[in-house]
């Protein structure tokens, strides 16, 4: 895989919608301005090819990127955004746990959480339901390049406490600076 080929494959609400055939799917996922979309970008090296935004709730829908038609990388709505109906909140909630329960395709999850908070129940309970699902998955601690670098390690070491996750699962990433971009590359290319 040279990552040289990236392209958007569909943007899908229900199971009919979902690639056909056996490539490995990642998928981001976590709460909504997490960084889910501008981690894609970055690993891949374009600009805006997920689409992300400032504002909350941009990705609403389950959006496939192939990538040298080897694996697929899927962007997930995020979860827990306070801003949006309670229609809308369940509509996203049922269709992340129906693409994440029953595809068969998905190898990994990446789930994604702020290096600046501790992370929120939400988090928690996705981590739970990851873990009973028997889900590889990775968390990946996104906008380190806001971390104040004296508090840094303290805040990482806290985020591990809570989560009672083994260090090798745990990755710091900055969609600024790049951070981790190489090793976020290997776990890809580890699926082909
Ligand atoms: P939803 O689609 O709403 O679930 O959000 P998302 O998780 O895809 O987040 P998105 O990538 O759209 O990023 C949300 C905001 O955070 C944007 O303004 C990004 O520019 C910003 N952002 C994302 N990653 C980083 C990062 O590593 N560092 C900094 N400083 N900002 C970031
Ligand atoms: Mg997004």
């Amino acid at each position: 895989m040279n990552f040289h080929n990236a392209e958007f494959v569909i943007s899908a609400v229900n199971e009919s919608q979902y690639p056909k055939g056996n490539l490995p799917e990642i998928a981001m996922v976590g709460r909504s301005n997490v960084g889910k979309s501008s981690l894609i970008n970055k690993v891949l090296n374009r600009k805006n090819f997920a689409r992300a935004s400032s504002k909350p709730g941009k990705t609403t829908t389950i959006n496939f990127y192939n990538i040298d038609k080897k694996i697929n990388i899927v962007d997930l709505p995020g979860y827990g955004y306070a801003k949006v109906s309670k229609n809308e909140k369940l509509s996203w909630a049922n269709m992340i746990n129906h693409y994440l329960e029953g595809r068969q395709q998905l190898k990994t999850i990446f789930l994604l959480i702020d290096a600046r908070h501790t992370p929120t129940e939400d988090d928690l309970m996705m981590i739970d339901w990851i873990e009973h699902y028997q889900i590889d998955y990775y968390v990946i601690a996104t906008k380190t390049d806001k971390l104040k670098p004296s508090l840094r390690k303290q805040q990482l070491d806290e985020i591990l406490n809570i989560l009672e996750i083994d260090d090798k699962k745990f990755i710091t990433f900055s969609a600024q600076t790049g951070e981790n971009k190489d090793n976020i590359l290997k776990i890809f290319s580890s699926f082909e």
